[in-house]
């Protein structure tokens, strides 16, 4: 296991589509333990393999200690309703911090880490996790719906 580096804001590679995951072998394994330990590391909520410059579609996201690490491989969005207006950042992004418009309730199909079909309904927080995430697969930055206005740059203490 490894901590992976993260690409940050200003990288082509961020801008990019991610292709679906054919096999789930060792090196995908090794990838999301990877991306798990990165994302516990660096405290965030989710963190797609693009975020780490692999252009393929997996997402990690853990929301909280009492929630379980949800790793989606391929994830479909089967339905979206409602919106939500809530303060956003990203790990690529580590100074910015905005407003964005999410779904309230989001439905995505998609495999576990075993190649297992699962289907994930999640609500608020992990709504907005998953949006964000899946936005990230198709090259799609939170900066790029901020509600205007409330961009706010925080200024990194070295
Ligand atoms: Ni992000």
């Amino acid at each position: 296991m490894a901590i992976r580096t993260i690409r940050t804001e200003g990288d082509e590679i961020l801008r990019k589509k991610s292709k679906k995951v054919e096999v789930i072998d060792e090196k995908i394994r090794e990838l999301i333990q990877d991306m798990k330990e990165t994302l516990h590391k660096y405290d965030g909520v989710g963190l797609a393999a693009v975020q780490v410059g692999i252009l393929k579609q997996i997402v990690v996201i853990h929301e909280s200690e009492d929630e379980p690490i949800y790793v989606l491989i391929n994830p479909e969005i089967i339905s979206q309703s409602g919106t939500q207006i809530v303060e956003e950042g990203c790990l690529s992004f580590p100074n910015k911090f905005a407003k964005i418009k999410r779904p309230e309730k989001i439905s995505i199909q998609a495999l576990d880490e075993n190649g297992k079909k699962i289907k994930i309904t999640g609500e608020k927080l992990l709504a907005q996790a998953i949006s964000h995430e899946i936005d990230h697969l198709n090259g799609e930055v939170f900066i790029d719906k901020i509600v205007p206005g409330t961009l706010e740059i925080i200024r990194q203490e070295n």
